[in-house]
């Protein structure tokens, strides 16, 4: 399979890209420096450079020859608004877009728990930030694409466990970035799961498993 990859040169980007070459599939991607285009090439992974807040969709498009799956899992993390409209909303329709004019059926979403510190006073930039999150989802979900939307909790950097609890509707709690990376890679080998918004949480179930509990 040909995967590129929105945000590959991020933590979860990069995990990704590690576990799908591993399974034999190629990796691509978009990132936004040749510094970075240089160091993933050293690994044999070619990637286009680019700011997503920048491309139009037929600029995207044009990279996007060949590919079986794009995925997005760039992300402003918070902060300023103009950033987080820019990456986490508009680009995601651009990207959405792209994935469409290119012939691509697969479009992969990284998204965030809607609720997530509904118990913490967020202060307005980062209410804003889980606002545009939300919004991009139904974007997304309206597409006649084979869209698949994964909300993890919290992400930490902890070393993954390959257990997961994955399904329509989870608590916001954590999970390792490690067991994120990995979940996609075997949800894009699962051509049977699409049009479904998943949540995950660190859990018990190995990831195959909790995998394939939800197709339907
Ligand atoms: N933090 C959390 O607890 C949490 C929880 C749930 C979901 N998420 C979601 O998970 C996603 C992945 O997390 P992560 O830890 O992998 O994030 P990360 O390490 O911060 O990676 C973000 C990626 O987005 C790229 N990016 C940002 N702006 C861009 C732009 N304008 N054009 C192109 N690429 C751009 C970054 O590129 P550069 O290398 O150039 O900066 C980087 O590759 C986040 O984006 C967020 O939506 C986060």
């Amino acid at each position: 399979m040909r995967v590129f990859i929105i945000g590959i040169s991020g933590a979860v980007g990069g995990l990704l890209t590690r576990d799908l070459t591993g399974r034999g599939d190629v990796v691509s991607g978009l990132v936004r420096r040749d510094e970075q285009r240089a160091e993933l090439a050293t690994r044999d992974v070619e990637v286009r450079v680019g700011d997503i807040g920048v491309l139009t969709a037929e600029s995207l498009a044009a990279m996007l020859g060949g590919v079986d799956a794009v995925v997005y899992t760039a992300g402003s993390n918070g902060g300023r608004r103009d950033v987080t409209d820019a990456v986490d909303g508009e680009g995601v329709v651009t990207a959405l877009e792209a994935t469409r004019l290119a012939g691509v059926r697969r479009f992969a979403l990284v998204s965030v728990l809607p609720e997530a510190w509904r118990e913490r006073d967020l202060g307005d930039d980062e209410e804003h930030y889980f606002a545009v999150k939300k919004l991009t989802d139904v974007a997304v979900s309206l597409s006649d694409l084979d869209w698949l939307i994964l909300r993890p909790s919290m992400l930490v950097d902890r070393g993954g466990t390959g257990r997961v609890a994955l399904g329509p509707a989870q608590p916001h709690d954590e999970i390792p970035r490690e067991d994120v990376a990995a979940t996609l890679a075997e949800l894009l080998h699962e051509p049977r799961i699409r049009r479904q918004i998943l949540e995950l949480n660190a859990g018990e179930t190995p990831i195959a498993s909790a995998v394939r509990g939800n197709l339907r």
